[in-house]
């Protein structure tokens, strides 16, 4: 892919092909498709990025952003923003629930399913990406918190580098996608059925996770 990756000038562009004003490189495959790359100019410590607002999902990205610092990190709803605010941080927490891998793409309450396509026309080559997922593991213990396993193989398809993934000790359920290798590819919640457990659960994982975002 990228020895065919070309450059592509665009209006207002220097002669480089990068605007003066804007740290946003485009480049464009052989085909056509359109990958915005990496800022050029300083990219922030660590963005929350989460969805749905009002709801369990938004209460747990409040409580990260409160452990690890309001001061220290920024945090959006995907309703109100374009995903290519991703751009901006070195660093990545996506808090997701998980609505049935069948009912994902098209559930309108929750907009990560409309930030997804402007997702993958984005390069996360070079972020570190930790993943938050919330399920009800006594409904869905067939399905617990196959949301994040989706947003795992996105992350990932788009170059991201996934860390916080967890142990699945301490739970219980019978299938997930999200888990890989005996590990689920971030950190598990049950808001619905375990919320005591919440609290701690993520500052044991802040702990292993802070420590990476620390590394670059
Ligand atoms: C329609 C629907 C489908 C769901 N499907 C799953 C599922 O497949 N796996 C799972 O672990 N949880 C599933 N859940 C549970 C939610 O992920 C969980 O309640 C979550 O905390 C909701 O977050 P919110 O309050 O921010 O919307 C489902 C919930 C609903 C309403």
């Amino acid at each position: 892919m990228d020895k065919n990756k070309i450059e592509q000038k665009k209006p207002g562009s220097n002669q480089k092909g990068v605007e003066e004003d804007s740290p946003l490189r485009l480049t464009a495959d052989l085909e056509g498709n359109y990958l915005l790359d990496e800022r050029t100019s300083e990219m922030k410590w660590l963005g929350i990025f989460y969805s749905p607002a009002g709801g369990s999902v938004h209460r747990v990205a409040k409580m990260l952003k409160k452990k690890i610092g309001a001061d220290k990190v920024d945090m959006f709803c995907v309703n109100d923003v374009q995903a290519d605010r991703l751009l901006d941080y070195k660093n990545l927490i996506l808090v997701c629930s998980s609505l049935g891998r069948s009912t994902w793409e098209r559930e309108q309450r929750d907009r990560w399913a409309k930030f997804f396509p402007s997702m993958r026309k984005i390069s996360l080559k070079d972020r570190l990406v930790a993943l938050v997922g919330l399920g009800d593991h006594v409904t869905y213990p067939k399905n617990f918190v196959d949301g994040m396993g989706y947003m795992a193989e996105l992350v990932t398809g788009l170059g991201g580098t996934l860390v916080g993934k967890t142990s699945t000790d301490g739970y219980v359920y019978e299938d997930s996608t999200a888990v890989i290798d005996d590990l689920f590819v971030g950190l598990p919640l049950d808001e619905d059925f375990e919320s005591e457990k919440t609290d701690a659960r993520i500052s044991k994982w802040l702990d292993m996770v802070l420590p990476e975002f620390e590394r670059i």
